[in-house]
């Protein structure tokens, strides 16, 4: 992994990644991290600003949800599962930005639909593995 390109604020949130990899762990800990409660609120923020139409908010919480993903991108070695969830995910955040640009609200609940279905997802193979 290259920090070059990360700075220091990226690696305090990989730090962040980090624990959340371990909570992954059997142990019954619920414990919060910054990176998935962040990821949280954006899902929260996009669900807000779709049942408003708001295209612009959606927007911005759309990118932030993909600059956060990115950083759980430099964790993608450490389990293929992993990365193979993140993978689709980001697609549904992908599909999902597309339908905010062309301002088409349907294709963006959709796409929001997916998302969600993809968060669920990964959580229930990251556990099923531990
Ligand atoms: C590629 C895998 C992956 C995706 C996609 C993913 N998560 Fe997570 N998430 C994890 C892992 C790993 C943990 C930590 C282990 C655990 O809680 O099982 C976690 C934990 C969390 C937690 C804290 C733990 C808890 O139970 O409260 C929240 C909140 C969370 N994720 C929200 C989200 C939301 C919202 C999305 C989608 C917008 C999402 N996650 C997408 C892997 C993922």
């Amino acid at each position: 992994m290259t920090t070059k390109h990360t700075g220091t604020v990226a690696l305090l949130l990989v730090s962040a990644l980090a624990a959340c990899l371990q909570a992954a762990d059997p142990a019954p800990a619920a414990k919060s991290n910054t990176l998935m409660e962040r990821k949280l609120e954006y899902s929260e923020g996009l669900l807000k600003s779709l049942v408003r139409g708001d295209f612009d908010e959606a927007r911005r919480n759309a990118k932030l949800m993909k600059t956060f993903t990115r950083l759980e991108q430099l964790y993608q070695g450490k389990n293929p599962e992993y990365a193979v969830q993140l993978k689709e995910f980001q697609a549904t955040n992908a599909a999902l930005s597309q339908a905010i640009e062309d301002k088409k609200l349907n294709e963006a609940s959709k796409a929001y639909g997916a998302m969600i279905e993809s968060c669920i997802k990964c959580h229930a193979v990251i556990r099923d593995e531990s």
